[in-house]
C-alpha cells in the first residue's frame, strides 16, 4: 500500500470545500492534514469538517504537505504557487490563475522548471455534457462546425452562496465576469473547436464597480472558420447562482446544452432527435470508453503515476490569452484583436 499523500489547503472558503469533498470520492490513498486561512473561524470550521489541522502561516501548509491546493482569491495565487514550487510540492490552483495572461505563463514555466504536478481548475473540461458534446462535434455525421451561441449567467457573486466582497475589489479579483467566471467558457470553447484566432468584444458595468466588468458580449473566430458568440452576463436575479445553455450548429446537426455538468443534453441530427441527462449520459460515455476523471482524481493519479494531470497551468495560460485578448476588444471599443496561437 503507497502511503497516504498528504494534501494542503491555502484557503478555506466557497471552492476549497468544494474540492474537499470531491477528494473524499477519490480513490488514491491521500489525508488533508494542514490548512490556513487569514480568516481564523473560515480555517477552524474547515479543519473541523475535514478532520484536518488549522495552521497559523501558509509555509507551514507547504512544507508539511505533499500536495497543495491553492483557493484562495485570485490575487495570492501567483505567490503561492511561487513558494510550492520553490519547495518542489505538487499543486492544484484555482482558476483564473492570475490577472493577466503574461503572470499566467510564468507560473507555468516556475512548476514546468520544478518538475511538479500542476493541476488547474477549469472544471468544464471534465463534465459529462462537455464531453458528450466533444464527441458530438468530432462525428462525421454532423457536419462542419458553423456556429456557437454560448450564454453564461450567474448572480454576481459578491452575494447569495459564494458571498465574497473580494469579487467586487480589483485588487483581489483583478477584474469582473470574463476574468472570474467565464474563463472557463473561453477554455472550454477552444478545447472544442480552437483555436480561436481572434475576438471582438464589448463590456458594461451596470453595477457601478470600478474594474468589474458584469456584461461581456464577444464574438470569436475559430481557425476553422467558425464562429461564437460568448454572452457573460453578471445579474442580480437571485435564483440564479450559476447556469449555462449552449447551442451549437453544425452544417448537418443542433446540439444544445442545457445543464452545463449532467445535462440535460440534446440533439437533433440526421432524422433523429432526442435528449438525455444524469446516468443515462455517464452510461453513454461509458459505453465509448470515455472515462468520466474529475480533476481532483486526476491530480491525485499523476502524483501517483509521475504523469500530467488536466486540465494543467499550460491550459490555462491558453484560455489567460483569449480573456486578455477580449479584454483589449472590449477597452479598444470592440476593434478585433487577435489571439496568439503558438
Ligand atoms: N473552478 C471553479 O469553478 C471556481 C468556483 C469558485 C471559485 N473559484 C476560484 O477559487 C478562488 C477562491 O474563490 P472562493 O469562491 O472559494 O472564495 P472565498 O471567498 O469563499 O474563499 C477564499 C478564501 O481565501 C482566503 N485567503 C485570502 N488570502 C489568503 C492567503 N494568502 N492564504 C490563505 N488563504 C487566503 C480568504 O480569507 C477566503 O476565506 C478564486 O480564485 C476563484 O476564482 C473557482
Amino acid at each position: 500500500m503507497p502511503s497516504p499523500l498528504r494534501i494542503g489547503f491555502l484557503g478555506c472558503g466557497y471552492i476549497a470545500d468544494f474540492h474537499a469533498a470531491m477528494l473524499a470520492d477519490c480513490d488514491e490513498p491521500h489525508v488533508i492534514g494542514d490548512v490556513f486561512d487569514p480568516d481564523g473561524d473560515r480555517r477552524a470550521t474547515f479543519a473541523a469538517k475535514w478532520s484536518a489541522h488549522a495552521v497559523g502561516d501558509a509555509d507551514a501548509v507547504i512544507e508539511r504537505s505533499d500536495a497543495v491546493f491553492v483557493c484562495t482569491w485570485t490575487s495570492e495565487h501567483a505567490e503561492m504557487v511561487r513558494r510550492i514550487a520553490a519547495r518542489g510540492r505538487h499543486v492544484f490552483c484555482e482558476k483564473p490563475l492570475a490577472f493577466d495572461a503574461a503572470t499566467a505563463a510564468s507560473m507555468a514555466a516556475e512548476v514546468r522548471a520544478a518538475g511538479i504536478v500542476d493541476a488547474v481548475g477549469l472544471i468544464l473540461r471534465t463534465s459529462p455534457a462537455m464531453l458528450w458534446l466533444r464527441e458530438m462535434l468530432r462525428d462525421p455525421v454532423s457536419g462542419r462546425l458553423m456556429n456557437i451561441v454560448f450564454r453564461d449567467d450567474q448572480y454576481i457573486p459578491t452575494q447569495g452562496v459564494y458571498a465574497s466582497s473580494w469579487r467586487a475589489d480589483p485588487e483581489l479579483a483583478g477584474s469582473g465576469a470574463l476574468l472570474e467566471h467565464s474563463i472557463h467558457d473561453v477554455d472550454i470553447l477552444d478545447w472544442l473547436a480552437g483555436p480561436i484566432v481572434r475576438v471582438a468584444a464589448e463590456q458594461s458595468f451596470f453595477h457601478d464597480i470600478h474594474g468589474i466588468e458584469d456584461s461581456v458580449s464577444a464574438v470569436l473566430r475559430f481557425e476553422s472558420g467558425a464562429s461564437a458568440v460568448l454572452s457573460s452576463v453578471w445579474h442580480d436575479v437571485l435564483s440564479r447562482p450559476s447556469q449555462r445553455r449552449i447551442e451549437v450548429f453544425c452544417e448537418r446537426a443542433l446540439y444544445t446544452v442545457e445543464g452545463e455538468f449532467f445535462g440535460p443534453v440534446r440533439w437533433d441530427r440526421d432524422g433523429d432527435a432526442g435528449a438525455m441527462e444524469g446516468v443515462e449520459l455517464d452510461g453513454w460515455l461509458k459505453a465509448r470508453d470515455i472515462a468520466i476523471a474529475w480533476p481532483e482524481s486526476r491530480f491525485l493519479t499523476a502524483i501517483r503515476t509521475g504523469g500530467r494531470a488536466t486540465p494543467a497551468f499550460e491550459d490555462a495560460v491558453r484560455a489567460h490569452h483569449i480573456v486578455d485578448a477580449i479584454y483589449r476588444s472590449a477597452r479598444a471599443a470592440g476593434t478585433a484583436v487577435a489571439v496568439p496561437t503558438a
